[in-house]
């Protein structure tokens, strides 16, 4: 069964870890996540953009196929179903369709406006036990069509934000969706310990998960981070992989133009990709 992410997050809040979200795309990629979750014994966060859940013909097919993959893969860990940049419609339909997380990202828009959207889409996630994620301070790079610039989050408007309920919160720290340019300056954890002192026990957010190195995920775990996010990554690994099959000539041997083959070392390496980061979360053993 699905569940909302507010205890596995108080948990990884209070226990100096955090739970990763990892983006899905379609049936191969869920199964990998949800398999090395079990495997690692890991509470794990499937993340789905209003795009990605488009192409997996809509929310109700998404709640369909991770509730049939929980109940046939015989999945006990964890696991939150979480809409991942939201738009304020794109939640409701999501709230409606089943899943049991939604992030609501206002962070286009005036404070005012961030904040009166947040509150109405709390009170409807509260009413139904479902969590819910906010945005201050766009994240930088390109997600689905949707260009931020990356900018440092004020944490006074972190603090107005976190006050209205919410389960966690986004706060942008120079990170960028996608790969990071070579002239990336690095996270600010200036501002993220700032953040960290407005809003004490909200577990924050680190978005643009991918290329993040060690030593910064790990000072980001120490201020206050609880949830990392991680999408390109993945479909690198995957990318890579397919490709060395391919270029192997192995599509032309045999059968080994069946979807079923043909897609085994791309499932693989997410599942690779998926163990490295949660063991770098450290949120291996954590599931109860
Ligand atoms: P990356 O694609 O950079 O890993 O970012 C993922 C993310 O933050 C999804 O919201």
């Amino acid at each position: 069964m699905l569940v909302s992410a507010k205890e596995m997050l108080t948990k990884a809040k209070a226990g100096h870890y955090a739970v990763g979200q990892f983006n899905i795309n379609n049936l191969e990629w869920t199964k990998a996540v949800l398999l090395t979750a079990q495997e690692l014994n890991s509470p794990v966060i499937l993340g789905v953009s209003e795009g990605a859940g488009k192409y997996m013909c809509g929310y109700k097919t998404v709640v369909g196929m991770v509730n049939g993959m929980l109940e046939e893969l015989n999945i006990t860990v964890p696991v939150a179903l979480h809409l991942d940049h939201g738009s304020y419609e794109g939640a409701k339909k999501c709230i409606e369709a089943g899943f049991s997380s939604v992030m609501f990202d206002g962070s286009h828009y005036p404070i005012e406006e961030n904040i009166e959207k947040t509150k109405e889409l709390v009170s409807i996630c509260n009413e139904k036990g479902l969590s819910i994620e906010a945005e201050v301070g766009s994240i930088g790079g390109e997600e689905d069509g949707v260009i931020g610039k990356g900018e440092c989050a004020d944490p006074n408007e972190c603090k107005q934000i976190a006050d209205l309920g919410v389960t966690m919160l986004a706060a942008g720290i120079g990170n960028i969706h996608g790969k990071y340019p070579a002239n990336w300056e690095g996270l600010s954890f200036e501002t993220l310990d700032a953040v960290q002192q407005k809003t004490g026990d909200m577990p924050l957010v680190l978005h643009g998960g991918t290329g993040i190195p060690e030593d910064m995920i790990k000072q980001a775990i120490s201020l206050g981070v609880a949830k990392i996010n991680v999408n390109t990554e993945c479909q690198l690994s995957f990318a890579a992989a397919t490709r060395k099959y391919v270029e192997a000539g192995k599509d032309l041997e045999g059968k080994g133009f069946d979807p079923r083959k043909l897609l085994a070392p791309g499932f693989e390496a997410i599942k690779a990709t998926v163990k490295e980061k949660m063991e770098l979360f450290g949120s291996v053993n954590k599931a109860n």
